[in-house]
């Protein structure tokens, strides 16, 4: 069986990783039914930071194919993506496309594939979505309208939560298509905590950490913003900043910021919000928030291991901080990961400045205590590559009930 493992964007990486591992994992038994695993990156994200430094990172092996895409419109970078992968698919002519998430890379290859018909002789591949339904039932998110089409065009919906499993009801996907696996970013998070504890992140921001025991020895908090909502309207963004100032009096804010966040602050002339620490070094001065450069996998985990709290519009983030146990505020006005605020660490703030400052002030008050989801164990990869080998072997999906038993 020949399997395209499709990575585009900075959150693909930590998803997909463990499931290369696994079938590395599975390929050395003998008995096993031997699967090929090519990687191919689409391109979307494409410099150092926000690409290269996730593959080291997490000892991912480098693409076998690498489409260039890049940036665009939706529109551009979604039929750039669809126009390369249309000759990679014909060239490989694999059994199993396989995506992640909800970023233009996952529909514009599902797409692709769902169209392509058979290829030499051999039957139209089957498409696999890892992280299969997550809703925000929020359709101006366009990462939302990628989560709904992907799902519509897959034949293998790996899920990480129970919500997903209703959602997929409720919308009519066929039952024996769906598989309760649990998360691969939670997979990656197990696998390179230990890593991450070595990190010199906080030596060079001259930060100490948390104890285990106590969140609130933490002497910083953690933000990350990069959703168009937030960051493309000056009056938005702003918002989110005055929701900060509160926060930012008792602790400093250490933020990564994404690109397009970077290049609105320059646009908007809001440097003076900030302290640049571009080299991620120096000491983060009191009562600032600290704006660098977006943090490698390990650095990142680090960073949010060890903060006293951390405010994002990320949606991985979410599921990392429950994980972790640490609070987590959400500037959103809905989640497409509600276990993280049912059973998790998360709060959904909204994203007007008083909505902000008491969900901080509500998470500051908070005790402890949590719930890791079922079947976050770091074993979900394990779980996808036993359903796609048990297709090797009958060719046919099996039950969602005979992986959870
Ligand atoms: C994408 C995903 C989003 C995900 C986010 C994580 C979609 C629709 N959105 O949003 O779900 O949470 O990635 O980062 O797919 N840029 C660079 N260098 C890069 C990549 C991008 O400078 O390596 C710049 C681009 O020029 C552009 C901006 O960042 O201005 C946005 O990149 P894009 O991939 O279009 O979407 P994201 O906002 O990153």
């Amino acid at each position: 069986m020949k399997v395209l493992a499709i990575v585009g964007a900075r959150p693909n990486f930590m998803k997909v990783a463990p499931i290369l591992k696994a079938i590395e994992v599975h390929n050395r038994s003998s008995e096993n039914p031997s699967i090929e695993a090519v990687l191919v990156h689409t391109g979307q994200h494409y410099n150092a930071i926000m690409s290269d430094a996730f593959f080291s990172d997490l000892d991912m092996p480098q693409p076998d194919v690498f489409l260039g895409a890049g940036s665009g419109t939706h529109a551009a970078q979604t039929a750039e993506i669809m126009r390369r992968f249309e000759a990679v698919l014909l060239e490989q002519k694999p059994d199993i496309v396989m995506v992640v998430g909800d970023v233009n890379s996952t529909i514009a290859c599902a797409l692709v594939t769902s169209k392509i018909g058979s290829i030499g002789g051999k039957r139209q591949p089957r498409i696999a979505h890892v992280e299969a339904g997550l809703r925000s039932f929020d359709r101006s998110m366009p990462e939302e309208v990628n989560r709904v089409l992907t799902d519509h065009l897959s034949d293998f919906l790996f899920v990480t939560e129970d919500s997903g499993l209703r959602n997929l009801k409720a919308e009519g996907i066929p039952e024996e298509r769906v598989f309760m696996v649990g998360n691969t970013m939670i997979d990656s998070l197990r696998a390179f905590q230990h890593q991450a504890d070595q990190s010199t992140v906080l030596l060079r921001l001259g930060l100490q950490r948390g104890t285990e025991e106590a969140k609130s020895t933490s002497p910083y908090a953690l933000l990350t913003l990069h959703r168009p909502a937030n960051v493309d309207l000056a009056d938005n963004f702003l918002e989110i900043l005055e929701g900060l100032q509160a926060l930012v009096q008792s602790h400093p804010i250490i933020f990564p910021a994404h690109p397009r966040t970077r290049k609105q602050i320059e646009h908007f002339g809001f440097a003076k919000y900030f302290q640049f620490l571009d080299k991620v070094q120096g000491d983060v001065r009191p009562g600032s928030i600290a704006l660098t450069d977006p943090q490698g996998y390990l650095d990142f985990l680090c960073l949010m291991k060890h903060a006293y709290l951390v405010v994002t519009d990320s949606g991985g983030i979410q599921e990392e901080t429950t994980c972790l146990g640490v609070p987590c505020v959400t500037v959103r006005e809905n989640t497409e990961r509600p276990v993280t605020i049912e059973q998790g660490t998360n709060v959904l703030a909204g994203v007007a400045r008083e909505g902000i400052r008491s969900a901080i002030a509500q998470q500051l008050g908070r005790s402890a205590k949590h719930v890791v989801p079922p079947l976050w164990d770091g074993r979900a990869s394990y779980r996808i590559v036993e359903v796609l080998a048990a297709q090797a072997k009958n060719d046919e999906p099996r039950a969602m009930a005979s992986v959870l038993n």
